[in-house]
Order: structure tokens, then sequence, then C-alpha cells
């Protein structure tokens, strides 16, 4: 069990710039796969890539794999497997089962099988709230086993109190900023900042803080779990002081005064401003460029496309106006939203945020 192929899963489309944040993090790279990364190591490097990787959603632990094209086959490989190697009897697991072309499509049946397997092999307990989900996917006829690391999403970092209105989820948020070319080194303006997700993603990331230092993981409940060697990993300080350029403004005093408070939870309001502000009177903080990065309303969630055309124009007129030399990541549901700003924008692929499509657009603001 030294040398596990884990999975960090992302939204499919951005699995480039999830693999740029494992390389920067030094973990060992397996085989490229579509919607995440493949990672190698024992098991500390799980914990670590559950309490670093700022743009997985989760981490997928391969624990075997097997052909099968008869329901007699799965049911004596899952019988005989080692489960006690990868999970204690007290804990409740969850089994998740999915089908592609294969000769046992039938995935209900497949969860059926391996559940009856862990209760009679391994004497735990199975059923829908298990703190523990065994992941089965059967593709071409072969059989992966992966266990789920991390539990609740990676996104919810531990620190976020206020998530405001409709929340850009934080490993999309951080994902979007690599998309964007941001390494903490520029200045960031987001001009509708909600919650400030884009904000506390990028001056965490400055600040080295680890995203996933104040939360709990699924794994700790694995016979591998060593919880001196887990603790020995975790910095609850971040590790350098983020530059204080990191601007957020929002014309809700609630969200303003939501994303403070998230700020603070973080340890980051020396590094982060914010003020109560409408797009209307939005100019440049700095004089030095960066990145304006922003998730507007969008129709399906907060607001009709139509009534929204004039903000996105107004957004986009003040960006003119006022941020020569920026450049600028635009994330929203409606092409014609984003064109409403009167900007250059090039679109990247289509993307899930909490199961709404979204797209960033991305462009130099001339001037
Ligand atoms: C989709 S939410 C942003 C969510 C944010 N990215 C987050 O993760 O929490 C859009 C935000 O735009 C703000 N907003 C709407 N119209 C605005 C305007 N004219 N000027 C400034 N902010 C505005 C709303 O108050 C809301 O917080």
């Amino acid at each position: 069990m030294d040398d596990l192929d884990f999975f960090g899963v992302c939204p499919p489309g951005l699995e480039r710039y999830l693999a740029q944040e494992v390389n920067a993090l030094g973990f060992e790279r397996g085989k490229k796969e579509e919607g995440g990364v493949t990672m190698r190591g024992p098991w500390p490097e799980v914990w670590r890539a559950n309490l670093e990787l700022r743009g997985a959603v989760r981490v997928l632990v391969r624990i075997g794999s097997f052909r099968a094209v008869h329901f007699n086959q799965l049911e004596a490989e899952a019988k005989a497997f080692p489960w006690a190697d990868w999970l204690t009897p007290d804990v409740p697991v969850r089994v998740e089962a999915a089908t592609n072309k294969s000769k046992l499509y039938h995935a209900g049946a497949v969860k059926g099988r391996f559940e009856t397997a862990l209760e009679r092999s391994l004497g735990c307990e199975v059923g829908t709230h298990g703190e523990v989900t065994l992941k089965v996917r059967i593709d071409r006829n072969l059989v992966t086993l992966s266990l789920d690391s991390s539990g609740e999403s990676l996104h919810k970092r531990g620190q976020k109190g206020f998530t405001g209105k409709a929340p850009l989820r934080e490993s999309l948020g951080a994902l979007l900023l690599r998309a964007c070319g941001y390494d903490g080194s520029e200045p960031l303006v987001d001009p509708m900042c909600g919650s400030g997700t884009f904000l506390l993603e990028g001056a965490g990331s400055a600040a080295g803080l680890q995203p996933g230092r104040g939360r709990g993981f699924a794994f700790q409940s694995f016979p591998s779990f060593d919880a001196d060697a887990f603790a020995r990993l975790i910095r609850p300080e971040p590790s350098r002081p983020a530059p204080a350029h990191f601007y957020g403004y929002d014309r809700d005093q609630g969200a303003i005064k939501g994303a403070a408070a998230n700020a603070a939870a973080h340890g980051l309001s020396d590094a982060i401003s914010l003020s109560c502000q409408p797009v209307s009177a939005l100019t440049a903080p700095t004089t030095t460029p960066g990145l304006v990065i922003v998730n507007p309303p969008y129709g399906d969630r907060i607001g009709k496309p139509g009534s929204l055309i004039g903000l996105y124009s107004a957004l986009g007129a003040r960006l003119r106006e006022h941020f020569g030399g920026w450049r600028v990541g635009i994330v929203t549901t409606d092409a014609k939203l984003a064109h409403a700003t009167g900007l250059d924008l090039t679109s990247g692929p289509v993307i899930d945020n909490g199961g709404l499509k979204v797209k960033l657009y991305q462009g130099k603001i001339g001037g």
C-alpha cells in the first residue's frame, strides 16, 4: 500500500489547471485522464492531496480492479477482496456503482452485490448515510474499486461561515484563477464579490494556507490512518503574509459584511480590502494592472437575462474606462450576457458549478 494510485477529481475541461497545481505541490503524477488528475504515492500523499489541493473536489484512492462479465465472477471477487486492509468494520459504508458499455450494465444490482460482500466479509453496516463511500465503476467489463478519501466535497474549506446568494464553489474559483494565469503576485479585483470566493482563494493561496486545514476527511476513519503523522502535515498558520492587493466590492452591504467575516476567519483581513459599492462606481484600486475576475448575477440563479444586460454593459463600460492594461475573467451562464460587456472576450469550456453550466470568458482590456 506504499504505492497507491489516487485521483483528484475536478470539473471536466479544467484538468490541466488541476495538473498545474498538482505539479506545483510536488505530487508524483500518474497517467492522464478525463475529469481529474492521477497521482501516485503512499497514504501521507493522499492526506496531503486532500489538505493542500485547492482545485480538487475529492480524492479517490484506487483499491482494486478486475474483469467481470457475469454476476458470479463479480460476487466471487467481491467476497475474496481484502476489505479489512482498507476499511474498518465499525465504520458504515455507502456503495455507489456506475457502469458503461459492460455486460454487467445494471448499476443497482452491482451495488447490491458489493453491499452484501461488505456486510458478510467485513461485517460493516452499509447504507445511504455511510461515512465512507466505495465507488464501483465498470467500464467495458473492467471493474474498478475506489475509496473516496475526502468525504464531504473538498470545496467546503471549513472556514467560510457566510456563503451569500449564489456562491461559486471554492475549488472552481481556484481553478478559474489558474485558468486566468493568476499566480498571486499581481492585484486582484472582484467587483461583485458576494462571499468573496475568488479573493479568499487568491489570497489564501498567496499566503500558502492549506485549504483543508480546518476540516475533517473520510480517510481519518481508514485503518491506514496515523493521526500523529497527519498532524505533522497540517500548517494552521500562513507560511508567508499575503500581499495586501485583493479588492472586493459588492452593492449588497450584507455580502460585504459576510465576505469580511470570511476573510477574518481565514486570517486574511490584512490582505483583502472590501467595500460596499455598486459596479457603476468601480475604479481601479491600484495603478499596477492585474486581474479583474467576476461572477456577476446570471439568469437562472438570481435575475433574468433581459434585466441583466444593463448590468453587464455597465461593468464593461467601467472596465474599459478605468482598467486599461488589466486582464479580465468573467464567469457566466449566457454568452449574450458576456458579450453585453462590449469587451473582446474568448470563452473556455462549459463547466458545471453545482448543477449550473457556466463558462469563463477572458480578455485583456485595451487602453
Ligand atoms: C453570483 S453572485 C457572486 C458570488 C461570488 N462569486 C461568491 O462566490 O460568493 C453576484 C453578486 O453580485 C452582486 N451584485 C449584483 N448587482 C451588483 C451591482 N450593480 N454592483 C455590485 N454588485 C452587484 C450581488 O449582490 C451578488 O453578491
